[in-house]
């Protein structure tokens, strides 16, 4: 993937998310100053908000390596001692997804994280032993689409504790911005805030709408991002005014026409319209509660008057 040429390296450079970057300055000024590394870190929210980039910015603002992988990855504690031993002090262990970690192999990350201690078992049967190595001091970074996916003893090990937000347009407006000079892209503010606006509130979801835009500025015109381009473009995607996607509106449309707007259990809409239950509960739903179309309630899922609006529906005409 070549978001690499966008993504930013330093926390200087990165934008929005106002909250988590004022504590990650004092955090990361504090362990430089006193020569330590960073206390480990999990950062949990919803996917394309910048839980790699923000990890990889620590590593770089620390001036250590980083060695990246994910809880599914690591299916043997050895392929998780494997990965601790190769650290050097110093260095940060990322571990995407990190609520999928097997319970075998977190077993082996709380005396890692708490000691710097490898504690692990060779061999089997009655040739069986454990043994003790110790670790170069390490900082682990641990992202989540949800904090309350891990196990109490793993979040309680964790120092410091972000959640990361859907960015505001005027953040995700100065991310197009900032993406289009990097690819040499011409835009102009209203084409980039058209492209702002529509991209549910994620960084990762508007460098790809930016991509496919200055495509069809390309092709169908002269390369200029204007807001007539962008909505044209953005039209052509099926990406509809609200930046909702195809999958956004079949949960809604759903909610409203098999389940007379609500409620409706997460696993019983999740059936209708043949998705994950997962895909739900970590992309489509988030989005949609933060901006007011769903709520969640003790017995299921409701749309508001805003999710009928949006189709020009109105509430009683459906409602049962
Ligand atoms: N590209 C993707 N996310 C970004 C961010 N938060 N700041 C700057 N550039 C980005």
């Amino acid at each position: 993937q070549h978001d690499r040429a966008i993504r930013p390296d330093t926390l200087a450079e990165y934008i929005g998310q106002p909250v988590v970057k004022e504590k990650m300055e004092i955090f990361l000024g504090a362990a430089r100053k006193r020569e330590e590394p960073l206390d480990h870190t999990l950062i949990f929210g919803p996917p394309g908000l910048g839980k790699t980039t923000l990890a990889n910015i620590i590593a770089n603002e620390m001036g250590v390596n980083i060695k990246t992988t994910s809880g599914p990855v690591l299916e043997k504690a050895g392929d998780l001692a494997a990965m601790l031993t190769n650290l050097e002090e110093g260095d940060v262990l990322f571990i995407d997804e990190i609520h999928r970690l097997a319970p075998n192999v977190e077993e082996v990350l709380y005396p890692a994280m708490e000691d710097y201690q490898l504690d692990i078992m060779i061999g089997e049967g009655p040739a069986a032993r454990s043994i003790k190595l110790e670790l170069p001091p390490f900082t682990l970074v641990g992202a989540t689409t949800r904090a309350g996916l891990l196990t109490s003893p793993l979040r309680d090990r964790f120092g410091i504790v972000e959640r990361l937000e859907f960015y505001s347009t005027a953040d995700l407006a100065e991310i197009v911005e900032r993406s289009s000079r990097k690819l040499s892209i011409e835009i102009d503010p209203e084409g980039a805030a058209e492209i702002a606006r529509r991209s549910r509130g994620t960084p990762r979801i508007a460098n790809r709408l930016l991509r496919r835009v200055r495509d069809y500025a390309d092709v169908k015109h002269d390369g200029q991002v204007t807001a007539a381009v962008a909505d044209a473009a953005l039209n052509m995607l099926h990406v509809d005014r609200a930046g909702f996607d195809h999958l956004d509106r079949r949960v809604l449309l759903a909610l409203i026409e098999k389940f007379g707007g609500g409620p409706a259990g997460v696993e019983n809409i999740a059936a209708a319209i043949s998705e994950e239950r997962d895909t739900l509960e970590d992309v489509v739903e988030p989005y949609l509660i933060q901006q007011g179309y769903l709520i969640r309630t003790p017995r299921g899922r409701i749309v508001t008057d805003l999710a009928y609006l949006h189709f020009d529906l109105s509430p009683s005409s459906t409602k049962s």
